[in-house]
């Protein structure tokens, strides 16, 4: 039981790998706080799940990128947990096309939900994590975020800058014992990949040095470890988990 004892807020865990890791963080003891814009049914469900084998947490819904809705929902949290020990920032979305077709609304959808998003969770939920003098802050980062992808400058752009916001508060954060990473999957199997075309996939694929693409629970697997006691000299660091596709 590695996460006994503590509280975990994790977005967009309806679905995929933010299920996975409520799922695994549940099974290690931490009460769990599922989150998500869409799909309360389904994360009620995982509620009912994690309830039944034992564990503990609530269902709190709402979207990332609205601060007015971010902090009244921490507020709630506090009041029914108690406390915060780990935020995962995971909720995020797509938009894709090539430059010269994609929108403005496109580009500024995305990096409202995947940064603007993070920030807002962040800033709320660090507040109480300070005062506490602990706290672990994970952040999906993506793959695209270090290499480009073509068809996803938005997306790979709110990817990427992820990666200096967790470095900046990582840096801001440490001394009051709150560590921040971020993971940069690469090709993990849900419904997000799922809704990429087949050569794209195909392409992807053959570049995978693994041979194969990740499930969702192996996405969780490190989340655990950076949540986890175990990982408490860590911070300000992007890992990734990729099979290879990027060195
Ligand atoms: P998914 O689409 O299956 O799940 C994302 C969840 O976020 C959904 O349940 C959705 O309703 C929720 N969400 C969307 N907008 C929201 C908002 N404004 N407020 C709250 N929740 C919101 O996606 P998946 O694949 O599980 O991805 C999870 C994270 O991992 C995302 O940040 C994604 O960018 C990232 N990622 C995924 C990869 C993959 O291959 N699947 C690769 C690299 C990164």
């Amino acid at each position: 039981m590695r996460l006994s004892g503590k509280v975990a807020l994790v977005t967009g865990s309806a679905r995929g790998i933010g299920k996975a890791i409520v799922e695994r963080f549940a099974a290690e003891g931490s009460a769990v706080v599922i989150s998500d814009v869409a799909n309360e049914a389904a994360a009620r469900e995982t509620l009912a799940a994690v309830e039944a084998a034992g564990g503990k947490g609530m269902v709190e819904m709402f979207d990332v990128s609205d601060a007015a809705r971010v902090d009244a929902a921490v507020k709630n949290i506090l009041a029914a947990q108690g406390r915060i020990d780990i935020l995962v920032n995971n909720a995020g979305i797509t938009r894709d096309g090539l430059l010269m077709r994609l929108a403005e609304e496109d580009f500024d959808a995305v990096l409202k939900v995947n940064l603007k998003g993070t920030f807002l969770l962040t800033k709320a939920v660090s507040r109480h994590m300070i005062k506490q003098r602990s706290g672990r802050i994970i952040n999906m980062s993506s793959v695209v975020g270090m290499m480009g992808n073509a068809g996803q400058s938005n997306y790979s752009a709110a990817k990427a800058g992820i990666v200096g916001f967790t470095k900046s508060t990582a840096r801001e954060l440490a001394s009051r014992g709150v560590t921040v990473n971020a993971i940069a999957p690469g090709f993990i199997k849900t419904a997000m990949t799922d809704g990429l075309p087949e050569a794209v996939q195909k392409s992807f694929l053959e570049q995978i040095p693994l041979g194969r693409f990740a499930m969702p629970e192996e996405v969780a697997e490190l989340a655990l470890f950076l949540a986890s006691e175990g990982a408490g000299y860590v911070t300000g660091q992007v890992i990734g988990i990729n099979g290879g596709l990027y060195m």
